[in-house]
């Protein structure tokens, strides 16, 4: 369980993003595209190319998920169950993977927010999608 602290940084954060949320996980995906090319292999039906805007749209869900995920501190593992369903048991996302999504999500963010990217906001942010990513890898309950 996230502290309080933790909270009260993500919550601000996310407050900040509002309806931008999507263009940086947007920017996150393309990301991890490129500075890892093995993710890709997961989405050889998507068109992947710069600008995609089937990468744009496939970004809108996964913000999604993380503005619902941030409305459910309390209880990630239920509001998460069906991505957990799906990535864990139905794509097999190797449990990896989601740690370089995360990696270039913060990278992202610290770029357009490299005023308010504090070393703890980064470990609230970090603490954060580390339980996002354990309640959508394969045994978590
Ligand atoms: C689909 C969220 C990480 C691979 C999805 C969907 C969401 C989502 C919301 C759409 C589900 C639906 O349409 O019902 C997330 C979140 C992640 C994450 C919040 C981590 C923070 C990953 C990673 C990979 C991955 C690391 C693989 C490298 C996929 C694939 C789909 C998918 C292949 C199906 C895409 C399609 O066919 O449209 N994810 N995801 N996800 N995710 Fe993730």
């Amino acid at each position: 369980v996230l502290e309080a602290a933790d909270r009260a940084a993500v919550r601000a954060l996310w407050l900040k993003l509002g309806s931008n949320v999507g263009v940086y996980t947007t920017e996150a995906l393309e990301r991890t595209f490129l500075a890892f090319p093995s993710t890709k292999t997961y989405f050889l039906h998507l068109d992947l190319s710069p600008g995609s805007a089937q990468v744009r749209a496939h970004g809108q869900k996964v913000a999604d998920a993380l503005t619902l995920a941030v409305d459910h501190l309390d209880d990630l593992p239920s509001a998460l169950s069906a991505l957990r369903e799906l990535h864990a048991h139905k794509l097999r996302v190797d449990p990896v993977k989601f740690q370089l999504l995360v990696h270039c999500l913060l990278v992202t963010l610290a770029r357009h927010y490299p005023g308010d990217f504090s070393p703890s906001l980064q470990a609230s942010l970090n603490k954060f999608l580390s339980h996002v990513i354990s309640a959508l890898a394969p045994n978590c309950h």
